[in-house]
């Protein structure tokens, strides 16, 4: 009896650590749930882009969906997100599903850099510097001349265009 209730307790000792680590670890970490965009970031982020029903929003490392459904369900626009953690995908699958957005919202279970991004008008990312750095590249290689990046609490080393000082939201057009 002792042995299961010391192997429980031990357990959820780890779990209880898991919790508290996933608070401080980098965001494009798969240990960081809590790193994410609400709703009212999202619509911020949405009135800076000035997106709309013209717009295909791509949310790189998409999250349990938020931004992407405020994008589709309140602007209108198509919505596309790539996101590597299983959980947090399927998460997003069922939460698009529940909302009705399904025919407006795709997402892939992939590893953003693996994918093409050039249909995008609007791209958004909240994503450390480290990834930012590595992502430049592709941005510039992939996206039509136009598209807006916009980028949640980090800079991109790109010429800035829009500042959001309140919501630390900046916006980049290539
Ligand atoms: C800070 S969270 C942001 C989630 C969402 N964009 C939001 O704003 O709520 C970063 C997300 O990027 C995902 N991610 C990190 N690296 C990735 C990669 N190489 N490919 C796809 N997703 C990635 C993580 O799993 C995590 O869900």
């Amino acid at each position: 009896m002792f042995f299961w209730i010391f192997n429980i307790a031990i357990l959820l000792i780890i779990i209880i650590l898991f919790i508290l680590l996933s608070w401080f670890w980098p965001p494009d970490s798969p240990w960081a749930p809590w790193w994410r965009t609400n709703k009212k970031t999202a619509r911020a982020i949405c009135l800076l882009a000035r997106v709309g029903k013209k717009d295909i929003v791509y949310d790189l490392g998409s999250g349990d969906g938020t931004a992407l459904i405020v994008a589709s369900k309140e602007f209108g626009a198509k919505g596309v997100g790539i996101e590597i953690d299983p959980l947090r995908f399927l998460i997003s699958k069922v939460r698009i599903k529940l909302n009705g957005l399904d025919k407006n919202i795709s997402i892939v279970k992939n590893n953003f850099y693996n994918k093409k991004i050039s249909d995008a008008t609007v791209v958004f990312v909240y994503l450390v510097p480290r990834v930012l750095r590595k992502l430049k590249p592709k941005f510039l290689k992939e996206l039509k001349k136009g598209t807006r990046i916009v980028s949640l609490r980090y800079k991109i080393d790109l010429p800035l265009r829009k500042y959001d000082k309140e919501n630390q939201i900046r916006m980049y057009v290539i």
